[in-house]
């Protein structure tokens, strides 16, 4: 069966003693209460990697990158390598997130590149997909998708593949407070689904996670979660406050 995961994508946010306190807060919710499914995934800014990985040491909550370097090593300053962060014990790393693929021109052919070297590195890629507001209005969102995917993941043998975690996130859904309706998270996850199954086969596409990501809060996890084909969520705004978060980690 496959993994629920509900991962934070805290972008570029907290210092280091917020960072710290949030996770001290999520630990102290987790307490009593934590599962094995869904798994909690935090997604932290790269200071403050080290830190989480070892402050959630014994817990059952994972810690993630947001970005890596698709070098292996070597005279690229400022870049941070997949093999430095399968050192600090990573779990997962947010590949094609849509304000890399924006402000940082990141291709389809790049973002292959990092998902190749992430999973080289024995760290399961969170790789994001979805369609601009004006995609969706030409009603073109399905082909985008089938791109993004087909140009950065379907060239990974199956074996390879079934470490992948895909986020779909409309980008029209991501900090405007505008969320896919229930019914439209479904649809695209199904036809991300079905677009695995014809690759990979039925068995692949039912083990892989497809985590929702845009708006998406305490209040409306719950029903976005309830649809058969959405795994779990990549959550942004809402991954900050601790209570919120933990209230979406329990809103299966
Ligand atoms: P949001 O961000 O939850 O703040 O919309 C989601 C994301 O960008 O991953």
């Amino acid at each position: 069966m496959r993994k629920k995961i509900v991962a934070g994508n805290w972008k570029m946010n907290k210092s280091f003693q917020e960072a710290e306190e949030l996770i001290e807060d999520l630990l102290d919710l987790m307490e009593d209460n934590a599962l094995e499914n869904p798994e909690m995934v935090i997604c932290t800014p790269f200071p403050y990697l080290e830190l989480a990985t070892d402050m959630t040491d014994e817990s059952l909550i994972s810690v993630g990158a947001q970005n890596v370097s698709e070098h292996e090593s070597g005279a690229y300053t400022g870049e941070v390598s997949a093999s430095m962060l399968n050192s600090i014990g990573l779990n997962y790393c947010i590949v094609g997130h849509s304000e890399r693929r924006k402000y940082f021109n990141e291709s389809s052919q790049l973002l292959k590149e990092k998902v190749d070297v992430l999973l080289n590195h024995n760290i399961q890629p969170i790789f994001c997909c979805g369609e601009l507001i004006e995609e969706r209005e030409k009603e073109i969102h399905f082909d985008i998708v089938k791109t993004q995917i087909t140009e950065s993941l379907f060239h990974l043998n199956k074996e390879a593949f079934e470490n992948v975690v895909i986020a779909y996130e409309p980008v029209w859904a991501i900090g405007t407070g505008v969320t896919a309706t229930a019914g439209q998270a479904q649809e695209m996850h199904a036809f991300i689904r079905n677009l695995i199954k014809e690759q990979y086969g039925e068995e692949t596409a039912n083990n892989i996670s497809i985590l929702y990501g845009g708006s998406c809060n305490a209040k409306n996890a719950r029903e976005l979660f309830a649809n058969p084909d959405v795994d779990g969520g990549l959550i942004g705004g809402a991954s900050l406050k601790a209570d919120d978060f933990y209230h979406i980690y329990k809103s299966f």
